[in-house]
């Protein structure tokens, strides 16, 4: 059996150590040739994102809820042999390749194990490099697109809190053939585990807007909980995102 490590657009996962060992069951006998997507390590402590994050939904969040999505990705992909070598973001980009009979299993566990993976990345403690604004080439790219970059702050947050449901918030790079550009920066939001490698976009920044990613502390507060977020914004993961 060949392991491979869950690999991270634009080899964004550089500050996630990946997971040894096989924590999430036995594969069926039957493969022979088959790649165990492997939850990667949290890059910091459940309590270092406190108290914007607490350490308790830190915890449920990843061991449990991260955790879920990756055992049920690789049991979806044990069940096909065709799927199962190829790197997630290659799954992902190209649902309509992926087996029917998992193609929706792919893009809910698949989606929740990167786009978690993708989010925890892009966040750290607001003592070790969190929050403050963007700097770099992003911040130009931003201040480009925005004009200024509080407005970029305002859309973002704007479109997270009104977004309906569970889903997550963007900022991707995206094309754009209306503008007659194929790279602009764009915020947005998906439901559910929704990918936005599955839309042809280049993730660069996500937050979470899931329940289970705020409610112990927020409860029904998720306008506070995503005001707070930008406090822990791991803006040097994000500049690596945009300039890979
Ligand atoms: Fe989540």
């Amino acid at each position: 059996m060949t392991r491979c490590s869950l690999t991270l657009r634009n080899g964004s996962a550089s500050n996630i150590e990946q997971m040894n060992g096989a924590p999430h069951g036995a594969l069926p006998k039957k493969r022979n040739k088959t790649m165990k997507h492997e939850q990667p390590k949290l890059p910091y402590a459940y309590d270092a994102l406190e108290p914007v994050i607490d350490a308790k939904t830190m915890e449920v969040h990843y061991a449990k809820h991260h955790a879920t999505y990756v055992a049920k990705l690789n049991d979806a992909l044990a069940t096909s042999e065709m799927t199962a070598a190829k790197p997630l973001i290659e799954l992902l980009a190209n649902l309509d390749d992926v087996p029917a009979n998992i193609r929706t299993a792919v893009k809910n566990h698949g989606g929740g194990t990167w786009n978690h993976s993708f989010f925890w990345a892009v966040m750290a403690p607001e003592n070790a490099g969190g929050g403050g604004e963007a700097g770099g080439t992003i911040r130009k790219a931003i201040d480009a697109r925005w004009g200024e970059y509080m407005k970029f702050v305002a859309e973002f947050t704007a479109v997270a809190t009104t977004h309906f449901g569970s889903g997550w918030a963007w900022l991707v790079v995206t094309n754009d053939k209306e503008h007659g550009t194929t790279k602009r920066l764009e915020v947005l939001t998906t439901p559910n585990q929704d990918c936005p490698l599955s839309l042809g976009q280049t993730p660069l920044l996500t937050l979470d807007l899931w329940e289970h990613a705020y409610y112990l502390k927020y409860q029904n507060r998720r306008a506070e909980y995503i005001e707070n977020w930008w406090r822990v914004v791991n803006w040097e993961q994000v500049e690596a995102n945009f300039t890979m």
